[in-house]
């Protein structure tokens, strides 16, 4: 797994700040996740995203304004559906789905997971070639479907994403072309290592190692 400690941009900090203002904002998505869905649609063409759990509409507002990709997003809370509508300006690069049948199947480059059933996302997956899944946060659900998903279809490449300054991370998957990368072998140890005591305390302190390097080089 790669760990990658982000430096966060002045652009996003200040987008972040203005949602976070914003009514409903309690669990919207950290900069961390925006600066890395940036990396990604500066480096390769995006044309199309498809997003889960869109709440308020923050990353969805983030992508619609830094790319020209249509973006698919999917939330099914009412007051959420209103004030994303209110947020994004009804977009005509957007299309909002509400109801998890109409969750169809499509060619997506680039997928961000932040809420919505696993069964549907699991479904989803299953059907579409994304290159890259961003996942806000944790997500551990998700992340184990889609790994379900796409085992032994594409090779997974993982990667981790770390704050500096200690706001919320998340995790990418890099999906390519042909098998590879994790196996199930891996992907069982790696659980049965998060269910270890301590475990996650000695990832907190080589994280912190980590960061403490980052800062001093910059
Ligand atoms: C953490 S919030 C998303 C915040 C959003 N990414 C943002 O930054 O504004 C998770 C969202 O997932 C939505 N959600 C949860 N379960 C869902 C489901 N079964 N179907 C659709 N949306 C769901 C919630 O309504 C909530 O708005």
């Amino acid at each position: 797994m790669k760990i990658s400690i982000l430096k966060i941009e002045d652009k996003v900090k200040e987008f972040y700040h203005k949602f976070h203002k914003k009514e409903g904002s309690d669990e919207i998505a950290a900069p961390a996740t925006l600066q890395k869905l940036l990396n990604i649609i500066r480096r390769e063409s995006v044309h199309s995203i498809l997003e889960f759990g869109a709440g308020i509409g923050t990353i969805t507002k983030f992508l619609l304004d830094n790319t020209s990709a249509h973006v698919t997003a999917y939330e099914h809370n009412p007051f959420c559906i209103q004030k994303m509508k209110e947020n994004t300006n009804n977009d005509p690069r957007l299309t909002l789905i509400t109801n998890p049948k109409e969750v169809v199947s499509g060619e997506y480059d680039l997928v961000v997971i932040d809420g919505g059933d696993i069964e549907t996302i699991g479904n989803v997956l299953q059907g579409i070639s994304p290159k890259h899944v961003v996942f806000e946060g944790y997500r551990w659900d998700a992340q184990r479907i889609v790994l379900n998903s796409v085992k032994g279809k594409r090779s997974i490449s993982y990667e981790k994403l770390v704050d500096p300054d200690g706001g919320k991370g998340g995790y990418v998957m890099h999906l390519g072309e042909g098998r590879g990368g994790y196996t199930s072998a891996r992907i069982s140890l790696f659980n049965e290592l998060r269910r270890k005591r301590g475990f996650y305390k000695l990832v907190r302190s080589s994280l912190k190692k980590l960061i403490r390097k980052h800062k001093k080089g910059n």
